[in-house]
């Protein structure tokens, strides 16, 4: 390894079994014109269910020209060095998350909302048309970094996965002001995995009361990790949906997140009157079903009910995670650090990442240690 190269991790995309360690330029800070860049030593960065469909040449893209993607898009860093037009909020040492997505060409790129983009042509880091962060280091612009507090080095890796959330609820809220008055009292999340239970979490501190709905039995990890926060684990093996529906009271708002998309359309025909549904699973196979149409349809219809689907977040989502980070780590110590549950030291552990992903039945996020310094 030369002082100019770096290790990184990449898949050939589209291509099976194509997970690899390589050797590769070390970024700069002049790659990001302007002044603006900044460059990044990674500490952590997780691994989610994009990342395993990557992995499983079901989805990923290169950038243009080359023929790999360094996979890893949530990251926690530490500023290296800046450029001389990088804002004071970001110096030497500071701890960092980057955002995933960077503008594509429609009006919401243009006026700073990617994460809203109509065009096609948006890079994700780590996922389509641009390097992630399962590397060394990476560098990029300022404002695509959100400083941390430097309490938040052991958990700031959930950052990212917590800005889904955080977009999903807000736009929840900002939808509902349709009703004049919108106080949701009871919700229902759809999954325990990662994003299921850091959802449950950001609705207790936000004093809602929580069912959160899967299949696997409790008690487990995911369940006492429910319980640990007020809410109530349900298993779909025992209660349907609309079981939960009456038991736990009108659903004012439900977040589906199972990645199993028959339960988008079983949650619709739960939903309260006035309720809003949140559809946060990217379902990229081809799974069908047979739906009451007529009984939906009429719901929605008498029931004034919304359905939306959202993807990615914006930077201010990110911000607002961080505050619910601090709330979480007051309110219930150690509950973020619980999710953390399987550990991989170094980039060279491909064999691991990829068993904690793929057959690790009892893993909720599987991260990888590049360096020290968390
Ligand atoms: C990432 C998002 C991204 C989405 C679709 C998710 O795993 O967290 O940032 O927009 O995948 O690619």
């Amino acid at each position: 390894m030369t002082r100019n190269s770096m290790r990184a991790v990449a898949v050939r995309p589209r291509v099976a079994d194509s997970l690899h360690v390589r050797s590769v330029p070390r970024p700069s800070l002049d790659e990001v014109p302007d002044g603006r860049g900044v460059l990044v030593r990674v500490l952590r960065v997780g691994l989610c269910g994009t990342d395993r469909e990557i992995i499983d040449a079901e989805f990923g893209e290169a950038p243009a020209g080359e023929d790999a993607l360094i996979l890893g898009h949530e990251s926690l860093g530490r500023v290296e060095a800046v450029g001389p037009e990088v804002p004071d909020s970001l110096v030497p040492g500071t701890l960092v998350v980057a955002t995933v997505r960077r503008p594509g060409s429609s009006a919401y790129d243009a006026i700073g909302h990617p994460d809203l983009s109509t065009s096609d042509d948006f890079p994700e880091r780590g996922i389509r048309r641009a390097h992630g962060f399962l590397a060394e280091f990476y560098a990029d612009a300022a404002e695509y970094l959100v400083p941390l507090p430097a309490s938040l080095a052991e958990v700031g890796v959930l950052l990212e996965p917590l800005s889904i959330v955080e977009k999903g609820i807000r736009q929840a809220f900002e939808i509902q002001q349709r009703l004049r008055i919108w106080e949701p009292r009871r919700a229902a999340v759809l999954g325990a995995g990662p994003i299921g239970l850091l959802a449950a979490l950001a609705l207790r501190l936000r004093g809602i009361e929580v069912a959160v709905y899967s299949r696997r039995t409790a008690p487990f990890r995911n369940s006492e990790l429910v319980d640990a926060v007020g809410g109530r684990y349900v298993s779909s093996a025992s209660t349907s949906l609309a079981e939960l529906a009456a038991s736990a009271g009108p659903l004012d708002l439900i977040l589906e997140a199972t990645g199993y998309s028959p339960f988008a359309f079983e949650a619709a025909d739960v939903l309260a009157p006035n309720g809003i549904l949140v559809l946060a699973s990217v379902t990229g196979g081809d799974q069908t079903a047979e739906i009451p149409t007529d009984r939906i349809n009429q719901g929605l219809v008498l029931g004034n009910k919304v359905i939306v689907g959202t993807v990615n977040a914006h930077r201010d989502d990110f911000v607002e995670g961080i505050d619910d980070l601090l709330r979480a780590e007051a309110v219930f110590p150690g509950w973020l650090g619980q999710l953390l549950t399987t550990r991989v030291d170094g980039l060279e552990r491909t064999d691991e990442m990829l068993r904690g992903l793929r057959d690790d039945a009892d893993a909720i996020k599987v991260y990888v240690e590049v360096a020290e310094g968390g």
